[in-house]
């Protein structure tokens, strides 16, 4: 995989964990959009792995094959299109089907280290809106601001049927939720960089909000932290 240079320290980073469903990766670019920073969807890097693994035949259970495909896959994010090795799979990793393979490979710790210095080179000025499953506690374990967003199993089940009727998709409401209740169960419990929040993460319920409630709240959270450190350290970063 074409790599860029390796984080730049001073970059500042949001982090915006969760479970599937829970608005993060609409939350996550609306954030970077409003901030003027870069957005770095970390799923997506998981999806193209998926992808180009049942493309190349390969197991699914197999850690080894899996991280040298990962070590080196040909992935390109232009123009908010996903291309790999040139091809826009944009659409095709947004599938149900994409999205289990995504957490099915995503359980290896060969795939997750392969995929590492990668997301952390996301990192640059101005900067980072970084979403994903760890991105709070170990891809960048020392951003500013950790935002971990939940959402009832019934809720999120909900918006993701909602999201998939309206773009002609047809699905069973049950077995929606049955499918995400199985790679939250999976991401949760797998051994590597499972999915919980960091310790110093701020957990926002969303099952009630609504993507503009949701985004006013995070964003007076990250104003109150950068209010506070700007009080402790009289740094001037207001976002
Ligand atoms: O966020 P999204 O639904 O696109 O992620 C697809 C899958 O990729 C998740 O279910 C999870 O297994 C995996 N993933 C991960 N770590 C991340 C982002 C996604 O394990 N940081």
């Amino acid at each position: 995989m074409t790599q860029p240079n390796a984080r730049t320290p001073s970059v500042p980073i949001i982090t915006i964990d969760g479970p599937s469903g829970t608005g993060k990766g609409t939350i996550a670019s609306l954030l970077a959009a409003h901030l003027g920073w870069a957005c770095l969807d970390s799923g997506a890097l998981y999806r193209v792995l998926g992808l180009a693994a049942e493309r190349a035949g390969l197991d699914l259970e197999d850690g080894e094959a899996l991280g040298r495909l990962a070590a080196d896959l040909d992935l390109a994010f232009l123009d908010g299109r996903v291309l790999l090795a040139g091809e826009d799979v944009s659409a095709a990793i947004r599938t149900e089907a994409a999205g289990n393979a995504a957490s099915q490979v995503a359980a290896h710790p060969q795939v997750r280290a392969a995929l590492l210095d990668w997301q952390r080179a996301a990192a640059r000025l101005p900067g980072l809106v970084a979403d994903g499953r760890d991105m709070g506690t170990v891809v960048f374990p020392d951003a500013e601001v950790k935002i971990f967003l939940t959402a009832s199993p019934e809720e999120r089940g909900k918006r993701r049927y909602r999201q998939l009727r309206d773009q002609g998709v047809e699905v069973n409401l049950k077995q929606l939720v049955g499918d995400i209740a199985a790679r939250d169960e999976r991401d949760s419990q797998r051994a590597v960089a499972p999915l919980r929040p960091a310790l110093d993460a701020l957990v926002v319920d969303t099952t009630t909000l609504n993507i503009d409630q949701v985004l006013e709240r995070v964003l007076n959270l990250v104003r109150q932290i950068v209010e506070e450190r700007q009080g402790t350290q009289g740094a001037d970063s207001t976002p």
